[in-house]
């Protein structure tokens, strides 16, 4: 996507020296631009851990990047299969919840396996890295393609009068490689000429809405309003909202959805009021493993001062405030689960199927046991 006018993604090879990883750093966003250089494993980790880089596909792009700079330095290690491997576990144990992360690795090493010498590995686990990055790029763009076809049906129906979406967290193109999964359809309409305009959730505590959705959206010219959390009900009950769409960190091969915090209470709101609820995911951010999103999803918790602080731009610089009493205790859960029960439907690389085992193994067959 576009930057000022010059086109972007989340995270490439920097072109004078291929040792080098460039990336968007997302904590500055939106007041300062910054591309961070990585160059070595344990940088990669602290990058995904520290959510420099976040959102599943990007997470699951950074982690493949990870593993060629793993290669790179395993060429000069005295046992480079041990050093792979160790490397492998690091990166696997920087952020639990999205599965695109587990998947990036896995494939990295199921690729590095099959190559013989150190100068092999590196050169397979380059064009690993590579091709997961140029995936995510190609499965988000179908993705709006499919999800167009939502939008104009009710573009249809209001007779040209704007669609309002509303949109959680951040599955833009800043938690992808492009284009993103939920603002895909919309960045479609949107270039198609469909009026479309976006309600954005702040989504605190770490403000992924307000920070990262209404600046991509700006960047793109995208009409939309920025909503504090507990908004979404009350528009849904006054008829504003005519569909949600949200991302999801991990999605169950039977429908059950893991995304941000309150992500959930927005389906049961949009349930209530019969708004259609879809989740937009690539196929990497299926668990073609798990049955059960409640019981078996991991559920990230980070650190307290995420709730009791908040950060914000003044006189030229982040500054960082405590919005809770010294004395509070606070608990930040990362995600929640929508159980498959409250989601109209799941908007993939391949076309809109419903959340359930059956409709997605017959999308994705080549997944069933
Ligand atoms: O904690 P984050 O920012 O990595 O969380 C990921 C998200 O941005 C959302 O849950 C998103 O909606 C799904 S990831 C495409």
């Amino acid at each position: 996507m576009n930057v000022g006018g010059q086109h972007f993604r989340t995270i490439w090879l920097n072109a004078a020296d291929e040792r080098v990883v460039q990336l968007i750093d997302q904590r500055w966003l939106p007041h300062r631009f910054v591309v961070e250089e990585v160059r070595t494993t344990e940088e990669m980790a602290t990058a995904i851990r520290d959510m420099h880089v976040r959102g599943a596909g990007l997470i699951g792009a950074a982690a493949g990047y990870g593993m060629y700079l793993a290669a790179l330095e395993a060429a000069a290690a005295p046992a480079c299969d041990e050093y792979i491997a160790a490397a492998a576990r690091r990166l696997k144990m920087t952020r639990p919840t999205a599965v695109n992360l587990a998947w990036a690795i896995d494939r990295q090493l199921a690729r590095i396996a099959e190559a013989q010498t150190p100068e092999e590995k590196v050169a397979v686990a380059l064009a690993t890295a590579e091709a997961i990055a140029a995936e995510d790029a190609e499965h988000c763009r179908s993705i709006g393609r499919h999800g167009l076809n939502l939008i104009r049906d009710i573009a249809r129906r209001k007779g040209g009068k704007p669609v309002n979406v509303l949109t959680h967290c951040n599955a833009g193109w800043l938690a992808f490689v492009d284009h993103g999964s939920a603002t895909a359809p919309i960045y479609a309409a949107h270039d198609s000429g469909l009026p479309v305009h976006v309600w954005v959730d702040e989504t605190r505590p770490r403000s992924q809405g307000s920070k990262l959705t209404a600046w991509e959206l700006n960047e793109h010219g995208v009409p939309h309003t920025v909503i504090a959390d507990n908004t979404g009900g009350h528009l849904m009950q006054r008829g504003d909202v005519d569909l949600v769409i949200v991302g999801t960190d991990r999605t169950t091969y039977t429908g059950d959805v893991a995304n941000k915090i309150g992500t959930y209470l927005k389906a049961l709101a949009a349930k209530d009021n019969n708004v259609p609820f879809y989740v937009a995911l690539p196929s990497s951010s299926f668990d073609w493993k798990m049955r059960d999103g409640l019981a078996e999803i991991p559920i990230e918790e980070r650190g307290s001062d995420e709730v009791s602080h908040a950060d914000g731009w003044a006189d030229g610089r982040q500054v960082e405030v405590r919005v809770t009493p010294a004395g509070s205790p606070a608990a930040n859960y990362g995600f929640d689960v929508t159980p498959r029960r409250l989601v109209t439907g799941l908007i993939t690389e391949r076309g809109i199927c419903e959340a359930n085992e059956q409709s997605i193994l017959g999308m994705f067959p080549e997944q069933a046991p």
